[in-house]
């Protein structure tokens, strides 16, 4: 056993026994990296990633394991089924079985606190995983997206398939009043905040001049948020804004989506009640991910837009981070303002991403072997 698993359990066992009250010294930039120096074929890294049931992140928990292999590193990869318990369970069990280093996508962004400071306490630096780990100390790193702007791509792309902008982002010929609804991400996810702030900012002119109108009345992202990105909750919410505010013809012409899961499920909300036909074409929809399913839709012109987010460079960016810190350095940060946790600054490196609209599926997706021409036919990756 390396020593520092051998702190690790020891931190560990001290926390079962209620011993341990020190935590709150971050590994990387303030405290101590127990592995630093040691060889990679020696460190295990533990990887967190948040569910299965997202190809999404099967996609990163995948890239981010790879490249941690080809550096040499152990990796220790667990998915938590979405459920908070499981996964504070899957990273007590990283720090008692010693993992050297955290990659963590959390679930719930508050939930981790306990486990962040048992990993401080043995000198395990804590790289936060495309969320940001919120009201801890003990987070060392956060790598990401630039997650305001994804927001404003979707406002963005709204506006634009809707022809109120056009392609290049100056004013088009469709004038409205268009109807509009607004769905948001999981709350206790930082990143939601951030995709619905970027999206609000770009879409509130349109909305104080009368070009959209909600129907609804639900203009708050505690009206509009979905809990656990849930596709069926997302689902349940459009109909229900279905039967309350368009009886009687009102048709939406519409929906900004956060995420492509959540797309899918106002899809068929919108499917199940006519819409789809030629007299009655689906909502302009936005989304995230460049899911596969819904890179389909959008080549088949049921979706509207995705972001993409190459996950192969967020998941390098975890590596390359992950390795300077257990070889004594810090990562490079290009912000060092924006991801305040609630205890501290978090230095970040951010991402940029891209809008995907379908003739931007054959440049952004295929020609960077993200997907091939054939899983974009199937919607099925792999
Ligand atoms: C967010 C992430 C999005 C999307 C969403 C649902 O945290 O940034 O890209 O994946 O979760 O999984």
């Amino acid at each position: 056993m390396s020593s520092s698993r051998t702190m690790a359990t020891a931190a560990a066992a001290a926390l079962v026994l209620g011993l341990s009250a020190c935590g709150g010294e971050g590994a990387g930039s303030s405290g101590e990296v127990a592995a630093e120096g040691a060889a990679p074929e020696d460190l295990t890294i533990g990887v967190a990633m948040p569910t299965e049931i997202s190809e999404r992140w099967i996609a990163d928990g995948e890239a981010v394991s790879s490249g941690l292999e080809e550096a040499g590193y152990q990796v220790d990869l667990q998915f938590a089924g979405d459920d908070i318990p499981t996964q504070q369970q899957q990273v007590d069990q990283m720090i008692t079985q010693g993992a050297d280093a955290l990659i963590i996508a959390a679930i719930d962004g508050t939930a981790l606190s306990g486990q962040l400071d048992a990993a401080a306490a043995a000198g395990i630096p804590v790289v936060s995983y495309d969320r940001l780990i919120r009201d801890s100390e003990s987070v060392d790193f956060y790598v990401t997206f630039d997650n305001y702007n994804v927001g404003v791509q979707q406002g963005t792309a709204l506006l634009q398939g809707l022809g109120v902008l056009d392609e290049a982002g100056e004013p088009g010929q469709a004038e409205g009043p268009f109807n509009i609804e607004l769905f948001a991400g999981s709350l206790d996810d930082n990143n939601a905040g951030f995709f619905w702030q970027g999206a609000i900012d770009t879409l509130q002119p349109f909305l104080d001049d009368g070009t959209l109108v909600v129907p609804s009345g639900q203009t708050s992202i505690e009206q509009a948020a979905t809990l656990r990105w849930d596709q069926g909750t997302a689902q349940r919410r459009m109909e229900d804004l279905l039967t309350s505010s368009y009886s009687g013809g009102t048709r939406v012409d519409g929906v900004l989506s956060p995420y492509d899961g959540i797309s899918r499920g106002i899809i068929t909300a919108l499917q199940n009640r006519g819409y789809g036909g030629a007299d009655n074409p689906v909502p302009v929809i936005t989304g995230q991910d460049a899911e596969i399913a819904s890179v389909k839709l959008i080549a088949d012109g049921v979706q509207s837009s995705t972001i993409f987010k190459d996950t192969r460079k967020l998941a390098d960016q975890a590596v390359v981070s992950t390795q300077a810190f257990l070889e004594g350095e810090e990562p490079e940060a290009n912000d060092t303002e924006t991801y305040d946790n609630g205890v501290k600054v978090v230095p970040s490196y951010l991402l940029e991403s891209d809008i995907v609209f379908a003739d931007d599926i054959e440049p952004l997706l295929v020609e960077s072997d993200y997907y091939t021409a054939e899983e974009v036919a199937a919607g099925q990756a792999g």
